[in-house]
């Protein structure tokens, strides 16, 4: 059986905003609304859906940059060897699951202080958890450059992000991130601004190092491509829930939720090895489902660990 990094189950996070400009009343905005995954190591699950879906609100409740409003989220704790819940960790052990779980962004200017160099930049996260002595994090900050290309080291620690190219900037921030050798890297549209051949030469390097250093991801991004090639599985998400999730192929190949198949065919895919199909989108097979299992159980497998959420979503989509 696949050891999961980590398992969410029935995540929450609710938004209370004001009711609009004369009314006092609060509204409740359901971001993420009750779903569940786990992501087994070394493995990558990628989180697909339009803008507003809950993506990113996802990821910074999973990273505790946002408290959840509720749900369960449970990390594998390499000491007890067992799942341990967030919630019940406190002091060291928070810190050790901050240092554990880490996060990248899409913009990679805005997610580095442009007052600091590149070598105080990658230092901190080792000052902040108090690893090492200097001499070893200094040291620590050279390795880390050549895993991700930036060499000769001597180049870059001196220089500040502005004078770094975008794509350099993205690897500044993954260096950042993978000196704390965390177990799992929650990926918010990590190369969505840069072009395609840097694209590709960073989701090569992200994917080298799941392989090297057993590292597992969560994915986000709208670009089914490169969630084909990151992940071995993707989560749809539509309206904070998630409504279909399989293995990468079984779901590109053979999806069944009327959503997917919008997404699928109305996203054009830049993968000539990908032929991608254009569905009728209608609800007869999703109809089927809920006739034969009723809503009381939201996901329904279908076989092959293909899961379709079974709530109604006429006159939504
Ligand atoms: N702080 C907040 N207060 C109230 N509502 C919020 C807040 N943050 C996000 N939302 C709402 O939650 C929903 C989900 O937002 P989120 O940023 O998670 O979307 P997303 O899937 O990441 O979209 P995108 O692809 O555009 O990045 C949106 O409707 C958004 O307006
Ligand atoms: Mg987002």
């Amino acid at each position: 059986m696949k050891k999961n990094v980590i398992e969410v189950t029935n995540l929450e996070k609710y938004y209370e905003v004001s009711g609009g400009f004369f009314s006092r009343k609060k509204d409740i905005v359901k971001a993420v609304d009750d779903i569940s995954f786990e992501i087994p190591f070394g493995e990558s699950l990628g989180l697909v859906g339009q803008s507003g879906c809950g993506k990113t609100t996802t990821a910074r409740a999973l990273c505790l940059l946002d408290p959840k409003t509720g749900g369960d989220v449970k990390f594998y704790n390499n000491e007890t060897q067992d799942m341990e819940n967030i919630d019940n960790l406190e002091d060291e052990e928070l810190k050790k699951f901050r240092r554990n779980i880490q996060m990248i962004f899409q913009d990679p200017y805005e997610s580095l202080n442009p007052r600091w160099t590149i070598k105080d930049i990658i230092l901190e996260p080792l000052n902040i958890h108090n690893i090492g002595d200097l001499q070893d994090r200094e040291e620590a900050v050279v390795e880390i450059l050549k895993t991700v290309g930036l060499t000769p080291a001597s180049n870059y620690l001196p220089r500040y992000p502005h004078e770094l190219s975008g794509g350099q900037r993205q690897r500044v921030s993954i260096a950042r991130t993978l000196i704390m050798k965390p177990k799992f890297v929650v990926c918010d549209e990590p190369t969505s601004m840069l072009d395609v051949s840097i694209r590709i030469s960073i989701m090569d390097l992200m994917l080298n190092l799941a392989k090297d250093l057993e590292v597992s991801y969560l994915y986000i991004t709208h670009d089914l491509a490169v969630a084909r090639y990151m992940c071995n599985r993707i989560a749809v998400m539509f309206n904070g829930k998630i409504v279909e999730i399989a293995e990468t192929e079984e779901l590109l190949n053979n999806p069944i939720h009327p959503y997917t198949k919008r997404l699928i065919s109305s996203i054009p895919v830049p993968d000539p090895s990908y032929d991608r199909k254009v569905y009728d989108v209608n609800y007869d097979e999703l109809d089927a489902i809920i006739a034969k299992h009723g809503t009381d159980n939201p996901m329904v497998d279908m076989g092959n660990e293909h899961y379709i959420a079974t709530h109604d979503v006429k006159g939504l989509i």
